[in-house]
């Protein structure tokens, strides 16, 4: 790892027992708010990426970096939302989380038929987010090239249900 990434690295936050009793939830928010760690995570998160068109960003930590990615790469970006946040939806998926279930919704007027999607988010944990936003993007018409995250949770599967999709992590726990 470069000096920049293991510092990111350090600066993940390891927090018990939230949102529930049991779990041991990583935050990156110190990662993005320090200059040189962020800027090391974004272009860790394309370094093997395949070629892609646009990015697909989850709510909410999701955003920061799916429009970091995009901008670096000239892409454009799309914010993937929880339910009740969008003025005009184009396709909704339910799924389920580590904690409880959720549901995402695209945005009309984004994602066109035949573009090759990139689908960014913080933290892989049991997949079902990532995969949710894949289903969304197929549901619009575009192929999914790739999924990046900064923080792959490994005991927690996401990477098997990925099965055969290109995954980039920075970190794994
Ligand atoms: C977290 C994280 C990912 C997702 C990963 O989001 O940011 O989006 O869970 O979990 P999974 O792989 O098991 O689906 P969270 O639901 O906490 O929402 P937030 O970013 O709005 O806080
Ligand atoms: N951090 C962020 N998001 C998550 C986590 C976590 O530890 N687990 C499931 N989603």
């Amino acid at each position: 790892l470069s000096g920049d990434l293991e510092r990111a690295r350090g600066l993940i936050r390891e927090v018990p027992d939230f949102p529930e009793p049991g779990v041991l939830f990583r935050d990156i928010s110190p990662v993005l708010a320090d200059a040189e760690a962020f800027r090391a995570v974004v272009y860790g998160m394309v370094r093997q990426a395949p070629e892609f068109d646009l990015v697909l960003g989850v709510e909410a930590r999701g955003f920061l970096l799916g429009a970091a990615v995009a901008y670096a790469c000239g892409t454009g970006v799309v914010g993937v939302r929880k339910p009740g946040k969008l003025p005009a939806v184009a396709h909704r998926v339910d799924y389920t989380l580590e904690y409880g279930t959720a549901t995402l919704e695209l945005p009309e007027d984004t994602v066109r038929p035949g573009q090759r999607v990139l689908v960014v988010d913080d933290v892989l944990a049991t997949g079902g987010t990532v995969l949710a936003t894949c289903e969304l993007a197929r549901r619009a018409g575009a192929e999914v090239v790739g999924v990046a995250v900064a923080l792959e949770l490994s005991a927690l599967g996401g990477r098997e249900r990925l099965s055969d999709l290109p995954l980039q992590v920075v970190f794994t726990a």
